[in-house]
């Protein structure tokens, strides 16, 4: 057993079971024993490896965007580059090897890292510092200076925790962590009701049938539009979901890269839940922004010219296969190229960014 587990099933003992949102909270969270606190494993030797770990055309085309946006806005002086949940700072490096093409832009940039994991923080600070870049930490957006801003977010909204809600004979109820008859940990469905503001055509969903929330990506999405309102911006959100509600459990774990049962070892698994992009739009929307797409990752990455990237890479000595490779996994069908979705938050005033202005 973990030592988060028996954290756990003492909370659990002292209060009953614990609602889904505060499991994963805790899995990913605890402040000793969460999985972003302990052992965050990013990157081709760790649990899960994400798109800017795969290949630096990934970061190099976010940064392509964000600085368009930047010139679209008038090229304001500082503008906040703000990126969220920023992993090993390896998308940040290559949104900023961009930049570098624009050395305005590169001089008007202030950095901006919300990140909770101290251990990332470290391996970031390392690598940023290591390049001669200053930057600033924050636990939250709320913290980062107002003004014009560039934001990135790549897999940060999946690792936020969601509630699950189960129909079960004819009510809906909140889904649960506690403890089976065998002595395990498992979900129950035996919440308290909570039926509020269904989407209507879920309420003739079939019993079985569970619904996922996001209050915190809803949360951050409202805390962007508000942002967005008051000040020149384009935030590109980029992660693996669904386009509108859609009912499924979609909660899972990566351990050692193999998928995991969530509930069997707290705080040693990754937990990612689908992210509901049409949430995070509408709450952004809410707060005075305006929103584009999603559209998919690979037609994104394809339509603002990863293979001219690539073929520019091979052409300065990168080897052809592993280009080749890394093309397909960032935008292939059945790789990330379909299930990672791409999301534009601009200000009012602001055109649709790249490639978004064909949708
Ligand atoms: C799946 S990793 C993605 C890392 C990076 N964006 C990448 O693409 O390689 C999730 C990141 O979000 C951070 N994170 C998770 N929950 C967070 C929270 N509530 N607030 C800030 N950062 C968080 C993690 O520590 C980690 O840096």
């Amino acid at each position: 057993m973990t030592p988060l587990e028996r954290i756990i099933r003492t909370e659990i003992a002292e209060t009953g079971p614990m609602p889904l949102e505060r499991y994963m909270a805790l899995c990913l969270g605890h402040p000793t024993y969460g999985y972003y606190m302990a052992r965050p494993a990013i990157g081709a030797q760790g649990d899960f490896t994400t798109a800017p770990e795969i290949s630096q055309m990934f970061g190099e085309i976010v940064g392509a965007v964000l600085a368009h946006a930047w010139q679209t806005m008038g090229s304001p002086r500082p503008v906040r580059l703000v990126e969220l949940g920023p992993g090993r700072a390896t998308l940040m490096l290559d949104m900023l090897r961009t930049f570098r093409a624009l050395p305005d832009l590169r001089a008007a940039v202030d950095i901006h890292l919300v990140e909770t994991s101290p251990r990332l923080r470290a391996a970031q600070a390392y690598r940023l510092t290591g390049s001669g870049i200053q930057a600033s930490w924050h636990d939250s957006l709320d913290t980062v200076p107002d003004g014009p801003v560039l934001l990135a977010a790549n897999e940060f909204f999946d690792a936020l925790p969601i509630r699950q809600r189960i129909l079960r004979d004819g009510s809906w109820r909140q889904r649960m962590v506690g403890i089976d008859a065998a002595g395990r940990l498992a979900v129950l469905d035996i919440g308290p009701e909570d039926g509020a503001g269904f989407p209507p055509h879920l309420l003739e969903a079939a019993d079985g049938t569970v619904i996922e929330d996001c209050p915190a990506a809803r949360a951050i999405a409202g805390a962007i539009g508000a942002r967005l309102a008051r000040h020149p911006g384009l935030a590109l959100i980029i992660d693996y979901g669904y386009r509108g509600p859609a009912p499924g459990d979609s909660l899972q774990a990566l351990r050692g890269r193999r998928p995991a049962d969530p509930l069997e070892a707290p705080g040693e698994a990754d937990l990612t839940a689908h992210v509901d992009f049409a949430a995070i739009a509408a709450a952004a929307v809410a707060s005075g922004a305006r929103a584009w797409g999603p559209v998919s990752q690979g037609s994104f990455l394809t339509a603002l010219g990863i293979g001219l990237r690539a073929e520019r890479l091979r052409a300065s000595g990168a080897s052809a296969i592993d280009l080749a490779i890394a093309v397909e996994r960032l935008t292939g069908v059945g790789a990330m190229g379909d299930l990672f979705k791409v999301l534009a938050l601009a200000s009012p005033g602001l055109p649709a960014p790249p490639p978004f202005e064909a949708s």
